[in-house]
């Protein structure tokens, strides 16, 4: 939950948050937060009355801002309700949690996740300065455990077996439903159709961008995301045919940065041809989604795929999807017949479903309606926002495999 992270920081000449907001629960307290807020002349600050709770729920319905102070001081659970402000909390925002206890333990946890400083009452004006200026420089003790967004890559064992209709409905369940916000990035500069599903606009100067480092950054991503519902947006481009378009990757990496700084989730659609900032994106990704069909050709594709992308590094997670896209079982091979031919499992599959195909031309999310895509889909959702651990529904059972 650092908030500016240090690419925002670096977009932002004078180093100041943007928005900065305060929940504080007693008028002393409050008063020093004006005085230091005035001191640092910061642009846009406001104070509210409460604590974690008023904060969670004016999180919900608002942007956050760049720099939130927390009282929790009537907080029961601090540690749990800090870790459900997170939760709504977009992942670049930088937080300062003000409390009544003096506890280093209190103190180790919270950093633990991903809180740039913990101050204690009564709030001391130095203090409280000293401490949001180094927050602004970046230079808060807790710089290195700064959260952000996860990168998550789609890519197809084969063209045409559902990685964009997986990808969309994923980012779908998981902002709407789950109220995470969610970025889909369509790398197939090209020829992806990402932005045909999601109905939006290609985004100008894109692949110039890409090819260009020192171009991507806050204002720049102001500009092209394309809003497709309240916590979902798209990046997609169509450039022509014989475009011939290198992205940098150090401006993949700039992309990437500034990305993870405003969402949850980073969905990342791949094209058929990786380049080297495809390979990149792979290899940072913290899931890494293969789809595939129950077909001869498409073992034969995984094999080689998972031998290119090679072994999960700690913490990286490769999930490998069996879509069902067809509904005849001519030419099928069974799931047993497939995770032996590869030599590993299948982790989800996704049942055929008619209305696949009209629900999405009639731009209408395949999850929005019921039915047991839609409810692999959930499965799947659950599993990337870690809800999974929650449920124990039968729905679950049946397309969670092993
Ligand atoms: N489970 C399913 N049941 C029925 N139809 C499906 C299913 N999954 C995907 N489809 C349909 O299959 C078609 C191809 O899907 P999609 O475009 O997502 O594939 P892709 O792998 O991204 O293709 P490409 O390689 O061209 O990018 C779409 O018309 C989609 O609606
Ligand atoms: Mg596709």
């Amino acid at each position: 939950m650092a908030i500016l992270g240090s690419s925002a920081l670096k977009s932002d000449s004078s180093k100041k948050p943007t928005q900065t907001i305060g929940f504080i629960e007693d008028a002393d307290t409050e008063a020093v937060l004006r005085q230091v807020f005035e001191q640092l002349r910061l642009p846009s600050n406001d104070v509210m009355k409460g604590g974690v709770k008023q904060a969670i729920s004016y999180l919900k319905d608002n942007r956050s801002p760049n720099f939130l102070l927390i009282d929790v001081s009537n907080s029961e659970m601090p540690l749990s309700d800090v870790n459900a402000l997170a939760e709504v909390c977009e992942p670049g925002v930088k937080v300062i949690v003000i409390g009544e206890r003096n506890d280093i333990g209190l103190f180790r946890d919270l950093m633990g996740l991903g809180v740039t400083d913990y101050l204690v009452k009564p709030m001391n004006q130095d203090l409280l300065q000293r401490s949001m200026t180094a927050a602004i420089e970046g230079q808060s003790s807790n710089r290195g455990k700064a959260r952000t967004g996860k990168v998550v890559t789609f890519y197809g064992a084969r063209g045409g077996v559902g990685t964009t209709t997986l990808l969309a409905n994923l980012g779908f369940i998981l902002s709407e439903k789950i109220g995470r916000r969610v970025v889909l990035l369509d790398l197939d500069l090209t020829c992806g159709d990402l932005g045909l599903m999601m109905g939006v606009d290609s985004v100008r100067g894109m692949s110039e961008a890409l090819r260009t480092p020192g171009r991507i950054d806050a204002r720049f991503l102001e500009r092209s995301l394309s809003a497709c519902g309240q916590r979902l947006f798209a990046l997609a481009t169509e450039e022509p045919y014989n475009e011939k378009i290198e992205i940098a990757t150090a401006a993949m990496d700039e992309l990437v940065e500034n990305l993870e700084q405003q969402f949850h989730y980073i969905l990342v659609d791949l094209p058929r041809r990786l380049d080297d900032a495809g390979v990149q994106l792979l290899s940072a990704a913290e899931t890494r989604f293969i789809v595939v069909e129950p077909s001869l050709a498409s073992v034969r594709d995984t094999i080689r795929l998972l031998d290119m992308i090679g072994k999960d590094r700690i913490g990286q997670r490769t999930l490998v999807v069996m879509n069902h896209r067809e509904g005849n079982s001519k030419g099928a091979i069974t799931e047993a017949m497939f995770e032996e031919s590869v030599g590993r499992k299948v982790d989800f599959v996704l049942p055929f479903s008619k209305t696949a195909m009209s629900a999405l031309n009639a731009g209408v999310a395949i999850s929005s309606k019921p039915g047991p895509l839609t409810d692999a889909l959930n499965v799947i959702a659950d599993d990337l926002s870690g809800r999974a651990a929650n449920s124990s529904s039968t729905w679950r059972k049946l397309f969670k495999k092993g």
